[in-house]
């Protein structure tokens, strides 16, 4: 059966989008893959065949980065900040218009409730690009009195450029499909800098429509490429070409230490968001009623497929056994099913790989004598789902509760009277260092807990709190860098400081 006439729910415009031809943009054309290979895309939810796309490889990565540095040396370049900045709130109007069509295509093709990928799309696609192309008027640098060389004091000044960094290349993960092009395009864009961006190979529809968006817009050629590809080829080549400048990654831990080692050959600039296992610490005078969702919903948002996913609970003792309880309870009332689905709370995992990966984990929380509250099985039948999942009484040992499985698996362990160094010393106890959220009433321990959490952002009273003005990145083994707020846009600028004696 072909890819569309499958997927009888789908709306005519989806159906229409994904039997179009699906090549790679590259200069502002779009070209078949050099090899002529193709990748072939499916419905997590139905397993059913979405669509074939062109599979880009080392050639394609090459012209595009050539399209790239052509288009930074040319026209781009010329723009004034106010012209970037329409352009990309332009792209934001477009994406805004286009919403229903682009949530839909997400759904299809990562298996999100249709709702989640309306909102993140609308927040952290729309909101975000927005908030970015405020950004490109506002880029500039210090003048700094100096006497180098002796020279007297008020004869002698050096000023500061901040410049685009050059051709970036963006490699994105299939958790979050669209919203990752842009929190990668925005700031680059904002910058003056252009972009060959590669989307994970489960997921690359929508980044593929965002590719029509910006032609639509009328970006100079060049300035946006796109070219969908297999890690280990198109990623490979993008993160090891010798004229790339820098790369923005998010994905894992494993493929972030890879993309440093392609790196070293010309030193390009390197940002990492990568994996986490972030802790929720619940205390005695907590709010129950902002806990239990707030904590769940941190967990299984994006079915755990979330790289800052609340995936160890730490409760202290007197109202452990209720708070696990009640989050058995609310973990239970999910609603699983097909993202197109209204009536779908959670969704499925992206492919059969990471279903067999998330329950070979569950088997070893089985096995290493935690005490599984609810959950632990996939769903039988079509789709790659499984059921939100909670351990009881795990501990740091346990592999469960070190690794980051990405999937719908939540750890609880409790804690008791000791002092509040204590208690983080045990939620630090992690390669990760992305996220981490603290419950209590209580403002003093609030923020002295949230101060001792080792990560790159903390949330009181709630968990992974995020606006595109909130600095996000991660500690330790989480990554290198910041983006979201002014802090993302550093990493696409380089410093020139020109002095000069009267
Ligand atoms: P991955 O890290 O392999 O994929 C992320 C992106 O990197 C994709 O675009 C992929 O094509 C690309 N890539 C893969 N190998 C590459 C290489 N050698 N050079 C350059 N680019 C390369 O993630 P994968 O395999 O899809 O998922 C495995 C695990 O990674 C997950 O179970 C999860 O634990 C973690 N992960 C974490 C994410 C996060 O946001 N923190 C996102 C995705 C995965
Ligand atoms: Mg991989």
């Amino acid at each position: 059966m072909s890819a569309a006439a499958q997927n009888l729910t789908a709306s005519p415009a989806a159906r229409a989008f994904l039997a179009r031809d699906h090549r790679l943009l590259i200069g502002g054309q779009w070209v078949p893959s050099a090899s002529g290979e193709t990748i072939d895309v499916f419905d997590p939810a139905t397993e059913g065949h979405l669509a074939k796309v062109s599979g880009g490889g080392k050639e394609d990565i090459d012209r595009a980065v050539q399209a790239a540095r052509r288009a930074f040396r040319g026209e781009w370049s010329k723009l004034t900040s106010y012209e970037r900045t329409k352009l990309i709130w332009k792209l934001a109007d477009e994406l805004e218009a286009n919403l229903a069509l682009a949530s839909e295509l997400e759904t299809l093709d990562n298996g999100m409730p249709l709702m989640v990928a309306q909102y993140s799309i609308a927040s952290f696609g729309c909101d975000f690009l927005r908030y970015y192309a405020g950004w490109a008027t506002k880029i500039t640098g210090d003048t700094i009195p100096v006497s180098p060389g002796g020279v007297r004091n008020g004869e002698s000044l050096t000023y500061t450029r901040r410049e685009p960094i050059g051709v970036v290349g963006a490699i994105i993960p299939w958790n979050a499909p669209l919203i990752m092009a842009t929190l990668k395009l925005g700031p680059a864009l904002a910058a003056g800098c252009t972009v060959v961006l590669k989307p994970a190979e489960q997921t690359p529809l929508t980044a593929l429509f965002l590719g029509e968006l910006v032609k639509r817009v009328g970006f100079p050629d060049g300035v946006i490429n796109i070219v969908p590809g297999l890690g280990e080829s198109a990623g490979a080549a993008l993160a090891a070409h010798p004229d790339v400048d820098k790369i923005a990654f998010t994905g894992s831990t494993e493929v972030g230490k890879k993309i440093i080692s392609a790196a070293a050959g010309n030193l390009k600039r390197v940002t990492l968001e990568l994996g986490g296992k972030s802790p929720m610490v619940v205390f005695p005078d907590a709010d129950l009623e902002r806990v239990i969702p707030g904590v769940t919903r941190g967990a299984f948002f994006l079915q755990g497929q979330n790289c800052m996913a609340g995936t160890r609970l730490f409760v202290h003792q007197d109202i452990f056994d209720r708070v696990v309880s009640r989050v058995g309870d609310m973990a239970n009332k999910f609603r699983i099913g097909p993202g197109l689905s209204p009536d779908s709370d959670l969704g499925p995992l992206i492919s059969a790989e990471q279903r067999e990966r998330v329950m070979t984990y569950v088997a070893s929380g089985r096995k290493s004598g935690a005490e599984l509250v609810c959950g632990g099985e996939a769903m039988p039948g079509r789709g790659f789902f499984v059921k939100p999942t909670l351990f009881s009484k795990t501990n740091m040992d346990m592999q469960i509760a070190r690794e980051e499985i990405f999937g719908p698996v939540l750890c609880a362990q409790s804690f008791g009277d000791s002092d509040l160094q204590a208690v983080a010393d045990e939620a630090n106890k992690s390669i990760y260092g992305l996220s981490g959220s603290v419950w209590t009433r209580d403002i003093s321990v609030a923020h002295r807990m949230a101060g001792l959490i080792d990560a790159g952002q903390v949330s009181i009273n709630c968990h992974a709190a995020v606006d595109p003005a909130i600095p996000f990145g991660g500690n330790k083994q989480s990554g290198w860098g910041r983006e979201f707020g002014r802090e993302g846009l550093d990493p696409y600028l380089k410093t020139k400081a020109t002095t000069v004696i009267y």
